[in-house]
């Protein structure tokens, strides 16, 4: 999947700038996530914890729900991209659980995933994230 530079950076602002609204009271881990439907439309998230720890929900699968919830009813949602963006500047892919909701969306040519990595910024697709994924 290539995604150009300017949409690509367009993300990666909107996840940056959605970060500032996480509710992370108990981590201090602000996350924010973007991202691009297939129809061009970008939405966003950002993490909310709770004080029942296990409850938490991470900014990826914010972002995910919001696009569902917003879409045409009966319109499967299919995303090209994804940014991930953290407050701490620290190398952050999708955790596990966002990964396969990440799958259950994908557009038809897969989902890029931009994130920090251990080196800066790093793109992968969601098919390398989440080889064999399971799906029903
Ligand atoms: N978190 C995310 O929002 N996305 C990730 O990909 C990794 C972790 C959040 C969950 C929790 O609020 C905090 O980061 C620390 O785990």
């Amino acid at each position: 999947m290539s995604i150009n530079a300017g949409v690509r950076d367009q993300l990666l602002a909107a996840a940056n700038n959605v970060m500032n609204h996480a509710y992370a009271p108990y981590s201090k881990f602000h996350v924010g996530a973007a991202l691009l439907t297939s129809g061009g439309e970008v939405f966003a998230g950002c993490n909310v914890e709770n004080a029942s720890y296990g409850l938490t929900i991470c900014a990826e699968r914010n972002a995910i729900f919001a696009a569902v919830a917003a879409l045409p009813a009966g319109k499967k949602l299919a995303i090209q991209a994804i940014a991930v963006a953290n407050s701490q500047n620290v190398p952050c892919g999708p955790c596990g659980a966002c990964r396969q909701v990440i799958a259950e969306f994908a557009g038809k040519d897969g989902v890029a995933v931009f994130y920090r990595g251990s080196d800066g910024l790093k793109q992968s697709s969601i098919a390398e994230l989440l080889p064999d994924t399971f799906s029903f």
